[in-house]
């Protein structure tokens, strides 16, 4: 009995002394808004537990349904405490405006300092101002439309290797498409000039970062954080030897231009210009950072749009319709496709659209406000991540009509400015969105066109890793399609 009632006393005073914390902890956080002079309040929300705050929360349930029902309770504008951090939650496309194009000056990028040291400090997504302006030009012309066209047999190519890999058998749709976002990542970055030894090297040690990077940052040797750390030292010497091997290529360092490969200059080729006037420590961070971006978002955006095709039997036929129309004007697959053929597949187009929509693979992105700031009456105050949430906004029944119905033919008309962000907007927005969207094309032209594929066991839950992807990365088993079987489905589908 004794002991019941000295527990009950040890209880009582643990609740007390943890409600006393609780209480000092959002005491501090109201204080935030009025320290600065102003009186302005800090937006509706709960910061949680002390110290801990809501990642938790976060973490122990779909961060989907963890937002969506913040946004439920407090509107489009709230605070919570997330990974040590105070953060401020926003909801609407105004609101995502403000942060990210209008005001974006007010709002820096931010990422947590181990992340920053795996990808590389000087990588642009994480800088502002004259670099980040200056990397950005020369990203996006590497990235652009002339520079796109001249890659798309590039593509093709790893497409068509990449699905002979996986015709037969079972495999990750996920991993599947890894390789190949890999794949167009290195012939965007290296011009198909890269020899094996450096790209199985490359390959390797890309994979060992990977498994690192979203672990808890220590030293402890054998952790997979240290592991990562070793391979991304190695990496940095990879791109290092890749680098001295073109400038010797081309007649010492800083001798001039790159020559151009087909008429265009690959993005190390860009970066190498003299007039960039990068140290190879800033070079071989780009080269990293680009093909980090690049990898698996698009690899994620495809394993969605093969699960939602394989869910919409008609609509996969109406896919492979528009697509075994361009087969044939290619005289059954023997012409390459063309660039403008690309731009005219209006049906996988929204395909795409609406799967970037429904999957929002990138569900927010961090800023830090870097000034006391106003919005709608509220304070954001100086130091506070701030997170713009596209997937509320792209499931938002305001936006989207019957937001969680898989419905390409909403594409039809523009979605209202600022609704539809899957690749960001303003100063940081994606510059490799084109290339991704031709990556897709591509992919899902020869999919549909050559082969068949059948989803294996159950597709319905979903993990993160970080990006969502379906449960087991969409498990999935191609069989190649022979013509015959091919003019047989053509014949059907037109009559
Ligand atoms: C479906 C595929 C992709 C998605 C959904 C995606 C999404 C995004 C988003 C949302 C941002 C902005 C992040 C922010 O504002 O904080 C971004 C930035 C970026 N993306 Fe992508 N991306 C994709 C593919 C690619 C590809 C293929 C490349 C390059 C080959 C790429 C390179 C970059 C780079 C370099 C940035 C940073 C831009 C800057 O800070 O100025 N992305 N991406």
């Amino acid at each position: 009995m004794a002991f019941f009632v000295l527990a009950a006393v040890v209880l009582t005073a643990v609740c007390i002394l943890a409600s006393l914390a609780v209480l000092l902890f959002a005491k501090r956080w109201d204080a935030a808004g009025e320290s600065r002079g102003k009186k302005l309040p800090l937006p509706p929300g709960s910061m949680g537990l002390p110290y801990l705050g809501e990642t938790l929360h976060l973490y122990s349930q779909n961060p989907s349904a963890f937002f969506a029902a913040k946004q439920t309770r407090y509107g489009e504008i709230f605070k919570t405490y997330l990974l040590g951090c105070p953060c401020v939650m926003l909801a609407s496309a105004e609101a995502a405006r403000f942060v990210l194009v209008t005001q974006a000056r007010l709002f820096k990028p931010t990422y947590p300092p181990s992340k920053e040291r795996m990808i590389g400090p000087s990588a642009l997504f994480f800088h502002q101002g004259e670099y980040h302006q200056r990397l950005r030009r020369l990203v996006q012309g590497s990235l652009g439309p002339d520079a796109l066209r001249a890659l798309v047999p590039d593509v093709e190519a790893a497409v068509a290797s990449t699905l002979a890999a996986w015709d037969g058998h079972v495999s990750s749709t996920f991993h599947t498409m890894k390789r190949l976002s890999f794949e167009v990542g290195i012939v965007t970055i290296f011009g198909g000039r890269l020899d094996e030894r450096h790209k199985e090297g490359l390959r390797k040690n890309y994979a060992v970062v990977e498994k690192g990077y979203n672990c808890f940052p220590n030293r402890i040797p054998g952790s997979l954080y240290y592991r990562a750390l070793q391979a991304r030292k190695r990496l940095r010497a990879i791109l290092g030897e890749i680098v001295a091997d073109r400038r010797r290529a081309r007649g010492g360092a800083g001798a001039g231009e790159d020559a151009p490969i087909g008429g265009r200059v690959d993005l190390l080729g860009g970066l190498m210009q003299p007039a960039m006037a990068l140290t190879d420590d800033q070079i071989a961070d780009n080269v990293i950072g680009v093909l980090f971006a690049a990898q698996d978002t698009t690899a994620s955006a495809l394993t969605w749009i093969l699960k939602y095709l394989r869910d919409c039997p008609k609509l996969l036929q109406a896919v492979k319709a528009e697509q075994m129309a361009t087969y044939e004007a290619n005289e059954g697959g023997k012409r390459p496709l063309t660039w403008a053929q690309t731009r005219n597949m209006t049906l996988t187009h929204a395909v795409i659209m609406e799967s970037l929509r429904m999957a929002s693979i990138i569900s927010f992105t961090f800023r830090e406000a870097v000034a006391d700031v106003e919005y709608k009456g509220f304070l954001i105050p100086k130091g506070w991540k701030v997170m713009p949430l596209f997937r509320n906004i792209h499931h938002s029944p305001e936006y989207f009509q019957d937001p969680q119905k898989f419905d390409p033919s909403r594409f039809k008309v523009s979605p209202r400015p600022n609704t539809f962000l899957p690749f960001g907007s303003g100063v940081h927005a994606c510059p490799g969105n084109e290339l991704a969207k031709l990556e897709m094309l591509v992919l899902l032209h020869r999919l549909v066109t050559a082969y068949r594929w059948e989803v294996v066991g159950s597709s319905e839950a979903v993990e993160y890793s970080p990006f969502p992807v379906p449960r087991r990365g969409l498990q999935a088993r191609l069989w190649k399609l022979d013509d015959a079987h091919n003019r047989v489905a053509q014949a059907a589908s037109s009559a």
